[in-house]
Order: structure tokens, then C-alpha cells, then sequence
């Protein structure tokens, strides 16, 4: 392989060319509409295309602007986000779009600066709409771009670091070619989600390989450099399908709770319960835990089913029992609100995907029972 000098010019030309071709029809890509785009990227942020791609015009359809997402109540807004994770980002937009109405006269500001003090967006977010909806000459850095930049100039050091961090920025927002940020920026984006792969990167087919040192240096493997990742920890978690009667029974229905707004899935709906305490047994952490939240005495029927779901930084196995209440008027000590709801009414509230999965199978042995 003959190895060349990188010049900005020939990676830029290089990367813009294979990106007119190549680019991925994705629906934020057929507007130009800020509102649209701060969506999309929103939805983006830790989160994968291919997922993204069945909310996005869903979400559109139900809030069309900003009026329309502004004036919404926050548990339409975690209904549309339902399933998408990282529920923060549906309140931050939520809020973020009262700010706008309120204090922006309905716009969006177009610099990457004045994008930063909304909530929710970060430097990425930032860039990526400044870019993108208002053609600002501004640079992003998420994952994919991480990889491509520090395989380009084999960027050495920990790309959790702050100096690495700042080190790939630099040479990110030196190759921006005046004025053409946003097919720049998305094209690293794309070669970075397509070509430009952690594991077999398909070099053969990527524009700039021959610019590319790592390549060059067959060292593709080394970079991005990242510390170790520590091993995610595990937890129990028990929950309670608590009923007010017979459980099944046509009549009977569930106590669901919903998770204060500053705590983790803050806002969503779920069967209560909580964490297992090291050296208690389920059903007593279960008796516990519904004392805390709600203050209420139940019967614990029998297990009905384990969940397993993996999160950010935990791995959990969620323990659900068929329950009887007992005692007590529920209260809402250490939850936002609870409500008692027959189980073919729970569709209308915004649970987890873990208590999506129980409630599939509650609904199904429901609509058993009613045969
Ligand atoms: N990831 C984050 N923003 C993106 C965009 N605009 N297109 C594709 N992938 C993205």
C-alpha cells in the first residue's frame, strides 16, 4: 500500500464526495425544519439509528411543533418516548420547549452557543444542530466520530479523558470545510456507523483509507484507545402486581406507582416495589419497600415471573409477585403518584421496558382469564 500525507483538503473532498453518494436516507434528513432536527438529535444521543427510526416520525406526527410539544402534558410527551430509554431527554425537551415558546418568541437560536443553554443539549447536540438545521461551520465528536478521527491521525490516549477528548476535537474542527459542515459532519457520522466499524472496519470501501494512519500502520485495532471498562454491576429488584381483588378476576385491578421525576426512568409508571437489601429475602424486601413507598400492607400470593434487563451502569433481575392489598389507603411517600388500574387500562401510562414485559404477560393471561 503506498501511504500518503493527509491533507484536510483531500480528506474533505474525499469524505463529500463518497457522502453525496452514499449518504443514508434518514427522515431528518428531508428537512430543513430546526424543530425537526433538534428532535432527531435529541433521540439520537445514545441511542441507535435503527432504533431511533421507529419514534421519530411518530413523535413528529403527535407534536408537530413546538407549540403542540409545549403545550402538551409531560406524561403525553414520556407516552410518545415510551421504550426509547434515557427518559431525562423527553423531560429536557419538555422543558426545553416551554423555554422556547416563553423566552425565544418560538425559535430555536441557531449558534452551537446559544443551542448549550437549553436543557438537554450538550456540547454534540449543539454542534450537530447548528450544523445541520442552521449551517454553521460547527464541529460534533459522539462515538462513531471518536473512531474515525483518532484512527485518521492515530490519536493516542484514553477517549474518556478530557485532553484526548480536546486533542480529537482540534483536529475534528480544523478539517471543517468552510461552509459545508453539515454533509461533513454527517458523512463522518455515517462512515463512523457504516464503514469505520469498532470490529472489522470495512476499510475496502472507505474514502479516505488512504489518508488514514491507523491504516496505514495496519493498527485499525489499536484506536480509539479506552480504559478498561469496569464489570457492571448486579442487583435484585422485587415489584409487586398488587390487586384489589381476586387477581384476574373481570373487576380486580393493579396498584401501579409512578417514579419520582428526579429519579432514574424519573416520571414513568411502574409496578412498585424496590431494590433487595443485602441479606433479605424477596418477599421481605418486597413488604418493606411497599411500606416506604406507599405505606400499605399486602398478601404476597405467589412469584409470577422474573425479568432480566441490562442498563447503563447495572445489570437487574426484576422479581414480580401476585400480591393482595390488604391495608392501607395508599400514599405517596417516596413515589410522584399511584393509581389503582384495571389491566386493559394500563396502556394509556408510560412504564419501563422491563414493566412492559411483565404487563404483556399480565394482559395476556387477562385476556385468558376473560375466555
Ligand atoms: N447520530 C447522531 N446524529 C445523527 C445524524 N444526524 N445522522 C445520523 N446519525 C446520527
Amino acid at each position: 500500500m503506498t501511504s500518503k500525507q493527509a491533507t484536510p483538503h483531500q480528506i474533505q473532498t474525499q469524505l463529500l464526495d463518497w457522502y453525496e453518494i452514499e449518504a443514508r436516507d434518514l427522515p431528518w434528513r428531508r428537512t430543513r425544519d430546526p424543530y425537526a432536527i433538534w428532535i432527531s438529535e435529541i433521540m439520537l444521543q445514545q441511542t441507535r439509528v435503527e432504533t431511533v427510526l421507529a419514534y421519530y416520525e411518530p413523535f413528529l406526527d403527535r407534536f408537530p411543533g413546538l407549540d403542540a410539544l409545549a403545550t402538551a402534558s409531560i406524561d403525553d410527551v414520556f407516552k410518545a418516548w415510551e421504550g426509547l430509554g434515557y427518559y431525562k431527554r423527553a423531560q429536557n425537551l419538555h422543558q426545553a420547549s416551554r423555554i422556547l415558546v416563553d423566552q425565544y418568541e418560538g425559535k430555536l437560536p441557531s449558534s452551537a452557543g446559544g443551542l448549550r443553554k437549553l436543557p438537554g443539549i450538550g456540547p454534540y447536540t449543539a454542534g450537530a444542530i447548528a450544523s445541520i438545521a442552521f449551517g454553521k461551520d460547527e464541529p460534533v465528536l459522539d462515538g462513531n466520530v471518536i473512531r474515525v478521527i483518532s484512527r485518521l491521525f492515530c490519536i493516542a490516549g484514553d477517549v474518556a479523558k478530557a485532553a484526548t477528548k480536546k486533542e480529537l476535537l482540534e483536529a475534528v474542527s480544523s478539517m471543517i470545510p468552510t461552509g459545508s459542515a453539515s454533509a461533513f459532519n454527517q458523512a463522518l457520522m455515517d462512515l463512523g456507523a457504516r464503514i469505520c466499524l469498532s470490529r472489522n472496519p470495512q476499510c475496502k470501501e472507505c474514502p479516505v483509507a488512504d489518508f488514514c494512519d491507523a491504516h496505514r500502520t495496519k493498527q485499525e485495532s489499536v484506536y480509539p484507545q479506552k480504559a478498561k471498562k469496569a464489570k457492571i454491576p448486579h442487583i435484585d429488584v422485587v415489584a409487586g402486581a398488587i390487586w384489589d381483588g381476586e387477581p384476574f378476576a373481570a373487576t380486580s385491578r393493579l396498584l401501579i406507582a409512578q417514579r419520582k421525576l428526579d429519579d432514574m426512568l424519573g416520571g414513568l409508571w411502574e409496578l412498585p416495589g424496590g431494590t433487595v437489601e443485602e441479606g433479605e429475602t424477596l418477599e421481605d424486601a418486597l413488604h418493606r419497600e411497599l411500606q416506604e413507598e406507599l405505606a400499605i400492607e399486602v398478601k404476597i400470593l405467589k412469584p409470577f415471573i422474573d425479568i432480566k434487563h441490562t442498563y447503563t451502569h447495572f445489570r437487574m433481575t426484576l422479581h414480580v409477585f401476585h400480591c393482595r392489598h390488604t391495608k392501607g389507603e395508599p400514599q405517596s411517600i417516596d413515589v410522584a403518584d399511584w393509581t389503582w388500574a384495571h389491566p386493559n387500562k394500563l396502556d394509556t401510562f408510560a412504564f419501563p421496558t422491563a414493566d412492559r414485559k411483565i404487563l404483556s404477560a399480565l394482559k395476556s393471561m387477562t385476556a385468558e382469564h376473560a375466555e
